[in-house]
């Protein structure tokens, strides 16, 4: 779920359940889900690697993999991977029958190259004329305006093409060897940990764009369903006192992660319920001399982050207090969980057995 965060003003793609998230904390959002960002003919690289390497037997955990994979990648956007990175995306998912040992592999194959555009595959002098670095054409004109491939063909396509046609198809292998061998990330090292059958590059260029209407969304207050059940979604503080004085009894929910599950396997009623997720104000921070002010319902993500920000500005030797809570936070759920989560939603829930206070 792609969003602009209230909290630091930038798109931040969030992997979250599903099965939790309330149909109100989708407005205003950019929901993308696995059949959204591939298919069979044409997969998402987080799909072929999955698929390619081994990393889904029965498939039912795999949307859920494939997609803290995609949504780890485009937050990495402008900077390398790193495997503790890759790890921790999927410290939310459960796989059965596969093993996390091929899941993890085919993830690390990004380690080191989210950020890289082209590969070098073609062979041209002068490397790639596609580059944006470029500013002409390299000898002989670029490979994708004159139609013929030349060398190692044109390293713009996932599957390079050698002047023979590409081996991957006819079976034969050309003189030089195969041109999927030559794949080279940036730095001319090896893709790492499978090198063969050759992937799909990744590339942020060709990811969804963030829908500009949404950009400029209004959150405005709604309300909507039926005598038996009631949801409010009110976007400012002084709405929520509002609502919560006219039904002292609505039950406030920020990522709904305790709510959902009481629901489901609890059976609990909550006649009228109030989103709170979108109240900006909620979802702030500041740095003071003496402390640190955290709204109530940032995301338990946000608060990572925050911590970490919170040991530059106040220091190493004023910081322990941010470490202590980065390393429990660390441990506590899972990333789709944090997406949505909030300090105020965990204590009041109280909860014996993930009580971060
Ligand atoms: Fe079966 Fe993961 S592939 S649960």
């Amino acid at each position: 779920m792609s969003h602009l965060n209230p909290t630091t003003q930038k798109i931040y793609h969030a992997s979250v359940n599903a099965c939790l998230a309330p149909l109100v904390s989708v407005d205003g959002k950019h929901v993308i889900t696995v059949e959204g960002i591939g298919n069979v003919k044409r997969p998402h690289p987080a799909q072929e690697r999955v698929a390619k390497g081994n990393g889904s037997q029965c498939g039912f955990c795999t949307p859920g993999i494939v997609m803290s994979l995609y949504a780890l990648l485009r937050n990495s956007e402008g900077k390398d991977l790193t495997e503790e990175e890759v790890e921790e995306a999927f410290d939310g998912n459960l796989c059965r029958c596969t093993g996390y040992k091929p899941i993890l592999d085919a993830a690390r194959t990004f380690v080191g190259e989210t950020n890289k555009k082209t590969l070098k595959g073609c062979g041209r002098a002068g490397g790639c004329c596609m580059e944006e670095k470029m500013s002409e054409p390299a000898a002989g004109g670029c490979c994708k305006s004159d139609g013929p491939k030349t060398g190692g063909g044109c390293c713009m396509e996932s599957k390079p093409k050698t002047s023979s046609g590409c081996c991957m198809g006819n079976g034969e292998k050309p003189a030089g060897g195969c041109c999927m061998d030559k794949l080279k990330v940036d730095g001319d090292r090896d893709i790492k940990k499978f090198t063969p059958p050759g992937f799909i590059e990744y590339n942020h260029d060709t990811e969804l764009i963030f829908p500009p209407a949404l950009k400029k969304h209004e959150f405005r207050p709604l309300m909507f369903g039926n005598k038996r059940k009631k949801w409010f979604r009110p976007v400012t503080l002084d709405q929520l006192l509002e609502i919560k004085a006219a039904y002292p009894d609505a039950k406030v929910i920020g990522g709904s992660t305790e709510t959902q599950i009481e629901i489901k396997f609890k059976a609990l009623q909550y006649p009228v319920s109030v989103y709170v997720g979108d109240i900006a104000e909620l979802r702030q921070y500041k740095f003071h001399d003496s402390h640190l002010e955290i709204g109530a319902n940032i995301s338990l993500t946000d608060l990572e982050h925050i911590c970490l920000d919170a040991v530059k500005h106040y220091g190493e030797a004023k910081s322990q207090v941010f470490k202590a809570i980065y390393k429990q936070l660390k441990y506590f759920a899972g990333r789709q969980i944090r997406n949505v989560g909030t300090p105020a939603g965990n204590l009041v829930t109280a909860s014996p057995i993930s009580d971060l206070n």
